[in-house]
């Protein structure tokens, strides 16, 4: 049996004081059956660590990938580890269209979490030009190959995957389940002829882009769906909490 995950991304949201209420609500939330990771401005992990109880997990939304060296204002992925964290979110669209994350870079980000023992959650996805072009399928592939194919088999079973196609993040405007199932079930394809099938029923894919308390009961009940990487809803207990239960 997959993981089933619903993970958080809070991203560049709330402050001090809203972060500690959220967080402390979150952690009551008590559900052995899903991992819940939230993913915190990084400067409120060493605090969360500090106080976490229940089946919360922590992650990072960003790091660098070297260890440590003349880079003002960044973190390595050692240091949020020590802070707490033990998953990473690497390809983000947000991160690769307003920050200009290559793939090589991106390589580089995963290979940085798995020699430190994080989980990273990579995520992939197409922005709507190329969905009305129909290139979506190879155009994530491309994401998935050029990021994580240089892996071998027990690198990749301990990755997760985020399939968020671009034009529905932050808009409101949700894949079907039609189509959400398409890209993950292909996802799951590619890894199985990569790395077998054994290896592909492993690796947990979620979905995000617009998850919320309506939709996310639809979405997680799809075969290739194993949960959801919540933003906007996420930043809320009670819509969080429904999203959570809808498993
Ligand atoms: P959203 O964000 O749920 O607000 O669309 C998802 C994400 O960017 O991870």
């Amino acid at each position: 049996m997959r993981k089933k995950i619903v993970a958080a991304n809070w991203k560049m949201n709330l402050n001090p004081v809203e972060a500690n209420s959220l967080f402390d609500e979150v952690s009551q939330i008590s559900n052995s059956d899903v991992e819940i990771l939230v993913f915190p401005s990084a400067i409120y992990l060493l605090g969360f660590n500090q106080k976490k109880s229940g089946n919360v997990k922590l992650g990072i939304q960003n790091f660098y990938p070297t260890d440590k060296g003349a880079l003002t204002g960044e973190i390595s992925i050692s240091q949020a580890k020590e802070c707490g964290a033990e998953y990473a979110l690497v390809g983000h669209s947000e991160r690769r269209a307003l920050f200009g994350e290559t793939h090589d870079f991106l390589k580089q980000k995963v290979d940085a979490c798995l020699t430190h023992d994080l989980t990273p959650v990579f995520c992939c996805g197409e922005p709507l030009e190329i969905r009305q072009a129909h290139k979506h399928i190879a155009y994530v592939k491309n994401q998935i190959v050029t990021g994580l194919f240089h892996l071998d088999a027990n690198e990749i079973v301990k990755c997760i995957v985020a399939y968020e196609p671009v034009w529905a993040i932050g808009t409101g405007l949700t894949a079907s389940t039609k189509q959400a199932e398409e890209m993950q079930k292909e996802i799951r394809s590619w890894f199985s002829s990569n790395y077998g099938n054994d290896i592909a029923e492993k690796i947990s894919i979620l979905y995000g882009g617009s998850c919320n308390a309506s939709n996310a009961k639809e979405l997680f009940s799809c075969a290739n769906v194993d949960g959801g990487l919540i933003g906007g809803a996420s930043l809320k207990k009670e819509s969080f909490e429904e999203i959570i239960e809808s498993f």
